[in-house]
């Protein structure tokens, strides 16, 4: 089917067992699901319900739209993504950006785990992405161009709005939380980087590394939605630190930040829902 249709029938499903049209849409990553949890008046559709939908099998990842209210602002949250490393292709990873413009939703925040390569960073940081660096080799636009969600050669040059860092900036410091900013280098996986291809990547500009995120960014930006990305530091990344990394960490420090996470989440939501434009 194609993708269009597909994610109009989708919507479709989604929006029938709600009464909310939330205009913001988010991406609970790796260890940072539960604020989905804490969502009223919700909806809970597991994706093996939604058509077409990719299902998550990373470990961390419970696999649920929630559309429901964060105080006074509707929100759908994806508990859970699926990952190009779990075998997905491009256009299936970036499928859920496709649901939500057809559902009226016009801006998203996205959220993953990263390791830090920036030394400034420490475990456990939040850092607001500024740009990315797309090394995975793919590209959820290849293929014919459907017109009806964007142009051929999209423009990539202000993926994260400026304007939303700036709220998000601003609202981290009334909470009392340092908030970095960098940038983005997404890789393939699912093994973690060596410490050359870290240093490769810190050489070349990347703050942060990870393995999601970019394909939905650059599907939204297609269709024109405005991207908040927010990545929590799980580690620092291979050869940084003499240690080595694993699952468990990552999944530990998500852990450790989610109160604070979801604070920050709670806190900027109704500042986007003024801003949406
Ligand atoms: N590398 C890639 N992806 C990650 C990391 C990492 O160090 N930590 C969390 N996701």
């Amino acid at each position: 089917m194609a993708i269009f249709t597909a994610a109009e029938a989708a919507a479709q499903l989604i929006l029938k067992r709600t009464q909310l049209r939330p205009h913001i849409g988010l991406v609970l990553g790796s260890g940072l699901g539960s604020f989905a949890d804490s969502l009223t008046d919700a909806a809970r559709i597991p994706y093996a319900e939604i058509p077409e939908f990719p299902r998550s099998t990373a470990i961390g990842h419970t696999g649920k739209m929630v559309i429901g209210k964060s105080g006074d602002v509707p929100v759908a949250a994806m508990q859970g993504r699926v990952h190009l490393y779990e075998g997905y292709s491009p256009h299936q990873v970036a499928f859920p950006m496709r649901v939500f413009a057809r559902m009226g939703i016009r801006s998203v925040i996205l959220t993953n785990a990263a390791g830090g390569i920036n030394g400034n960073f420490q475990q456990g940081a939040l850092v607001l992405i500024s740009d990315h660096i797309n090394l995975q080799g793919t590209n959820p636009l290849v293929g014919p161009n459907d017109d009806r969600f964007g142009v051929r050669f999209p423009d990539m040059t202000r993926a994260y709005s400026r304007e939303y860092r700036e709220i998000a900036r601003d609202e981290g410091r009334r909470l009392g939380m340092t908030l970095h900013e960098g940038v983005y280098a997404a890789m393939l996986g699912p093994s973690y980087e060596t410490p050359a291809e870290i240093n490769f990547l810190r050489i070349i500009g990347a703050d942060l590394v990870g393995m999601s995120t970019v394909n939905e960014v650059i599907a939204a930006r297609h269709m024109k939605m405005n991207v908040l990305a927010i990545s929590c530091v799980t580690n620092m990344a291979a050869g940084i630190l003499d240690q080595p990394l694993s699952h468990q960490e990552v999944m530990e420090t998500g852990e450790r930040v989610k109160s604070s996470f979801e604070a920050l989440l709670r806190a900027v939501l109704p500042r986007l829902e003024r801003a949406v434009p």
